[in-house]
């Protein structure tokens, strides 16, 4: 660890670890997310879903089919069935390892010996009317972190495709920072995030390249930009240049040598 623990450089992004070191470990397992931090992430990206007794976890697809050694609906299945599933063993690089819940996640990021931000995704929660952002509320406010002095100092950030997700965060818990991800016209404009009030937003870096004054006209708004999922050192070089706040990356370690010399 030692010498790769660098403090954030202000003014070049801060590295987000996407699922973890997920270039390197399994995505969302508790390995992954211990070698981003190990690697001096800045923060961890994490999706969620519902599990059918009402347990957020971190879990990227609809199924466990691809992430593990079992079969079916996350939402479908309970905590306690999942916990049953090796979510490690899928990757060349992994070992046997258990679902992660949000709170387990939460946990490992405020405990970190630095400040570290989460960055968690809420995934289709409208299928589930307001439930996901009730539970997930539920959750930051145990934790003690769902009203932070400003969104400059929140430990959590919510993120989402959903405007309607992100509009129910920000109607309660108005200081927790949102980001409202997406390629569309209105999400790119910033005009989607104006109806929602979320704080930032998070275009793929397919969009950046192609339309890179996104990021000065989301500051003039007075909003971040959030990039996904930067692997190049092209993008990376991009990113800073352009002033992105926040950086999303597989790959924490390369990413973070890399912005000392861009
Ligand atoms: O960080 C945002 C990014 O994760 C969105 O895409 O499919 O990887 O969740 P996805
Ligand atoms: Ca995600």
């Amino acid at each position: 660890v030692g010498a790769a623990e660098k403090v954030s450089r202000s003014g070049k992004p801060a590295v987000v670890a996407h699922r973890g070191a997920s270039g390197d470990r399994p995505e969302h397992t508790l390995a992954a997310y211990e070698l981003a931090l190990a690697q001096g992430a800045d923060g961890l990206e994490c999706d969620v879903r519902l599990t059918a007794d009402h347990e957020l976890v971190c879990v990227h697809d609809r199924t466990v089919d691809r992430t593990s050694n079992g079969s079916g609906i996350v939402s479908e299945m309970t905590l306690a069935q999942l916990r049953e599933l090796d979510f490690g063993s899928w990757h060349s690089a992994g070992d046997p390892a258990s679902i992660l819940t949000l709170r387990e996640l939460l946990t490992l990021t405020l405990d970190w010996r630095r400040p570290v931000r989460l960055f968690i995704e809420t995934k289709h929660p409208v299928r589930f009317g307001s439930l996901v952002e009730q539970k997930l509320l539920e959750i930051l406010h145990e934790f003690g972190v769902a009203t932070p002095p400003s969104a400059d100092h929140s430990r959590a950030v919510v993120i989402s495709f959903s405007s309607a997700g992100v509009w129910r965060i920000r109607r309660h818990a108005p200081m927790l920072p949102t980001i409202l991800l997406g390629d569309t016209a209105r999400v790119l404009g910033g005009s989607a995030a104006t109806a929602v009030g979320a704080t930032g937003i998070g275009p793929s870096v397919v969009s950046l390249r192609q339309y890179p004054d996104l990021v000065d006209r989301a500051a003039a708004a007075g909003r971040v930009t959030y990039c996904w999922t930067v692997d190049e050192l092209v993008d990376v070089q991009l990113c800073a240049d352009l002033g992105v706040r926040w950086l999303a990356t597989n790959h924490p370690a390369r990413v973070r040598d890399w912005l000392v010399t861009v």
